[in-house]
């Protein structure tokens, strides 16, 4: 019988979730099936159409914008990944219970580490951004046991709180790890640039001073989709790769499959499809 899986956000038609985890299928030679359903926002839609979804036999959803925070708080278990990010982008349905997971994170690192070949430990990071997508990545880059991590953002009272998180504090060890104000950044010079800001949603770019980028150095936009103003700013000050998120996203949803799955499908093939519909 053909297991149902489904993406949940708002909006969602341009998701590109369910072109990813057919491709997966295919591959694979699992019998799934996956939707796109937009759920309101609001009103504890996102959780009903959640429930609705498992009532009618569906097995997991994978869950985007804005829901992940909601997602986490309606799950009745909570993987480490999900608890450290305090979102949850996959949910499992299990004996009548949701689990919740994160998968974000270790799809970013295996971008990096993987895709691209750069190793995060010993290095220089800085992150931008303190809101929900970095905060779904800081715990997996600081077990990478990079030398150093910045956590840059406009508001740098929210940046200060991701470094003082009692949690974060077990892992940090050898890490330097500080809050930064964009103005403190004249001086610095990071191995990798991460942004996780949504600047770039309204064609806007973090007010970064041209310096940042060491030679060799990787800057890595979260968003995919176009270039971003990051991303050219990367381009024209020193960045010797310089990369969206599209890889991330693949790399997140394998994950999810495998939750799912037991599987675990090739990523490099279904990335090289969706680069050429860009
Ligand atoms: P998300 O879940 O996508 O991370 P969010 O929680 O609303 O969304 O966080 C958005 C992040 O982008 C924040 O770090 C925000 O900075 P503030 O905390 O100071 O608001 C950052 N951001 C958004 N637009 C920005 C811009 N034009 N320049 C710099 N940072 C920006």
């Amino acid at each position: 019988m053909t297991d149902k899986y489904a993406v949940i956000g708002n909006p969602i038609a341009h998701s590109k979730s369910p072109q990813i985890h057919k491709l997966f299928a295919q591959q694979t030679e699992q019998d799934i099936s996956y939707e796109a359903i937009e759920a309101l926002l609001g009103l504890g839609d996102f959780i009903f159409s959640v429930r609705h979804f498992f009532d009618q036999d569906g097995k997991g959803v994978n869950v985007t914008l804005p829901f992940k925070v909601e997602a986490f708080h309606n799950a009745d278990y909570k993987s480490q990944r999900a608890q450290s990010a305090l979102a949850a982008n996959t949910l499992t349905f299990k004996n009548g219970e949701i689990f919740a997971d994160n998968t974000d994170g270790v799809g970013l690192i295996c971008d990096i580490q993987i895709n691209y070949d750069i190793s995060l430990a010993n290095k220089r990071i800085l992150l931008i951004g303190a809101g929900g997508a970095a905060q779904g990545v800081l715990y997996p880059l600081l077990e990478k046991n990079p030398s150093l991590l910045h956590i840059a953002n406009r508001t740098k009272e929210k940046a200060a709180v991701f470094v003082t998180s009692s949690e974060l504090a077990k892992i940090i060890g050898e890490i330097e790890i500080q809050a930064k104000a964009f103005s403190e950044l004249n001086n610095h010079q990071y191995d990798i640039v991460i942004n996780a800001t949504s600047a770039g949603l309204t064609d806007e770019m973090p007010p970064l001073p041209p310096g940042i980028f060491a030679p060799g150095a990787l800057a890595y936009d979260m968003m995919y989709g176009r270039e971003t103003r990051f991303m050219k700013f990367a381009r024209e000050h020193g960045a010797a790769i310089v990369s969206d998120g599209l890889g991330m996203l693949v790399e997140q949803a394998a994950e999810s499959f495998y939750i799912w799955r037991n599987v675990r499908p090739k990523t490099a093939p279904v990335i090289a499809v969706l680069r050429q519909q860009q």
